[in-house]
């Protein structure tokens, strides 16, 4: 019903020869074929990117603006990136799946990191974890890739820091604030981190931070000399609202198409022309009452 297939669902295709991505196979691809990371939130849109060969699915707490219209990620809980990634989990058949840990359930302690980190992997079924922050957060990083849980770090714009930072701004544009970046992805990268995220710093400052670490980079608005590059599902598609990101490149305008498909719907079934006769089911045995009716057009009715 309603068009969309449950588990084992989306397309009827024969299993895609495509191996799970893993952290593993992600850290080996450092300085080989660039990695694609896209956010998702929900099972439809997981099931469409994995089976586009998107290698990472980032259940990123920019959840909080563009599924629930908040100003900033800071009121997203572990309870709603959970449920969010459960979803996503079950479309991604191939993809890499990452639940992102949302601001106050890492930063108290490294057993608070633990503990949440574990949350995420056990109720919200993420193959690993990212974590917004530098070298504050070695520890907690040590503690968590201990437990068996793979990290992936996030320096640069940390968007849980916004009213530190004063709003969503470029992040290392003097020369201390540079060294502070490659400092803080050093200390995550000795920590036991897979992959760091940068996001929005200059193009120079993130080559010299892929350069310096032997784990990927991916880049959000940090140029191309990243090993990777992420992307809001929703930018990505031409579905932003009012301002899309300098450093977001819409690859459809989906945003209209919505539109337009909407305003058509509209027009349709007031015009009287949606639903047309193929949209109906066969008429009721009492809509054709010269019909007797038989006890297997009453099953067949029951059935519907
Ligand atoms: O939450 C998110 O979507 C992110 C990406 C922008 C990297 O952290």
């Amino acid at each position: 019903m309603y068009g969309s297939s449950h588990e084992g669902g989306g397309t009827d295709r024969p299993a895609h020869p495509r191996k799970r991505v893993t952290a593993p196979s992600l850290r080996e691809r450092k300085g080989a074929e660039a990695i694609t990371m896209v956010t998702a939130y929900d099972f439809t849109m997981a099931r469409l990117l994995d089976e586009s060969g998107i290698d990472v699915l980032l259940v990123g707490d920019s959840l909080g603006m563009v599924v629930q219209g908040a100003e900033t990620t800071i009121p997203v809980t572990l309870d709603e990136v959970c449920y969010h990634t459960r979803a996503v989990a079950r479309g991604a058949r191939h993809a890499h799946v990452v639940g992102d840990m949302p601001f106050m359930s890492f930063q108290v302690s490294a057993t608070q990191a633990l503990e949440n980190a574990g949350r995420l992997v056990k109720e919200g079924t993420a193959h690993s974890v990212k974590l917004e922050g530098g070298a504050e957060l070695a520890e907690h990083v040590h503690r968590i890739t201990r437990a068996g849980i793979p990290v992936m770090g996030h320096v640069g714009l940390t968007p849980q820091s916004y009213h530190a930072l004063g709003g969503f701004k470029v992040q290392g544009k003097s020369e201390e604030a540079a060294r502070r970046i490659l400092e803080d992805a050093l200390a995550l990268e000795e920590a036991g981190a897979f992959a760091i995220v940068l996001e929005a710093i200059p193009p120079d400052v993130a080559q010299q931070v892929t350069r310096a670490l032997s784990v990927p980079t991916i880049g959000i608005g940090a140029g191309p000399a990243c090993d990777g590059q992420v992307l809001v599902c929703y930018d990505m598609l031409g579905m932003s609202l009012g301002h899309r990101p300098k450093f977001a490149r819409a690859f459809a305008e989906l945003g209209s198409a919505v539109q337009e498909a909407a305003r058509q719907f509209t027009a349709d079934v007031r015009s009287g022309t949606f639903p047309a006769p193929e949209h109906a089911y066969a008429p009721s045995a009492s809509a054709a009452p010269s019909a007797p009716r038989t006890r297997r057009s009453s099953a067949k009715l029951a059935a519907v």
